[in-house]
């Protein structure tokens, strides 16, 4: 069964429509605060080790949508732990301003929403040089790509990512598949197979391009998320160990392999 835990605050499970006015909790949101939590269990830890070294660090939350997450995050860590920011980043202007209103009204100051794609925030003055952990939650298409991007240049400790579908490996796939004479392009021959190896295929370039640059990544099932085909949780931490190397080299071999050479840009390494 789903709790509240203790110290959550009311006025923000309301107006999330996980509590009802008369404080019951209502059963059609007992799934998604179910799914936060179970993140959120993934995420504690990590912002637990943050906090050992820095006590105003800062987490990113890319392709924010109604900021479920962020406010849940602060609801059970900011909020107590008494510093730190969170910024969401959301394209949808109504969004940004319904979610600026909450933290008003919840008194969660040190929440701040803008309205930015992934993309803009990378260069807007209004976020720091550097942010400490970087989420985005099925944010959509090449968004989940370009938060990635967001983490390596600000130098993110943490980034959690739960990718959405993305379109764009498994076009080139397609667009490419003629010229692929190896046997390995039945994978992709046909159309269903395209987009299932495609979307695989992405995250499997996503973790490599982060190994590159020097995370540590970890692949799991998120589970409790059984209903969406999306459930892929991707963690990496920054570890000046990681052999970054191989990794670029492997990537490079494999999109060579794949005939997704023109996307080298797409999954950069140094
Ligand atoms: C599927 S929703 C997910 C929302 C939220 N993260 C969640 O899981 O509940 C994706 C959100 O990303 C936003 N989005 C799409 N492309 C974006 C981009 N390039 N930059 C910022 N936000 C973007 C959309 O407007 C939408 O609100």
């Amino acid at each position: 069964m789903t709790e509240l835990r203790p110290n959550q605050s009311t006025k923000l499970l309301q107006e999330l429509h996980i509590l009802t006015r008369d404080g019951k909790l209502n059963q059609d949101s007992r799934r998604k605060l179910k799914q936060v939590y179970h993140l959120f269990n993934f995420i504690e830890p990590l912002l637990k080790d943050l906090s050992l070294s820095k006590s105003d660090f800062t987490m990113v939350d890319h392709g924010a949508g109604k900021s479920y997450l962020g406010f849940i995050i602060y609801d059970l860590f900011f909020k107590e732990f008494g510093s730190g920011t969170i910024y969401g980043i959301e394209t949808r202007d109504e969004l940004v301003k319904k979610s600026t209103e909450l933290a008003r009204d919840c008194k969660f100051d040190r929440m701040k929403f803008l309205n930015l794609s992934v993309e803009q925030s990378m260069t807007d003055g209004s976020l720091p040089e550097t942010i400490d952990m970087v989420t985005a939650l099925h944010a959509c298409n090449t968004a989940t790509d370009d938060a990635i991007k967001f983490g390596l240049q600000k130098k993110s400790k943490y980034m959690v990512i739960v990718p959405c579908c993305q379109a764009e490996v498994a076009s080139v796939l397609k667009r490419n598949k003629s010229q692929t004479s190896s046997s390995l392009s039945e994978i992709w021959r046909h159309p269903l197979h395209t987009r299932e190896f495609g979307s695989q295929l992405t995250n499997v370039l996503r973790c490599l391009q982060l190994e590159a640059h020097g995370y540590q990544v970890t692949v799991t099932e998120l589970v409790g998320w059984e209903h969406s085909m999306k459930n892929e949780l991707i963690i990496a931490k920054f570890n000046p160990d990681t052999n970054k190397k191989k990794a670029a080299l492997r990537l490079t071999e494999l999109l060579n392999e794949v005939g997704l050479n023109e996307l080298s840009e797409r999954f950069f390494t140094c």
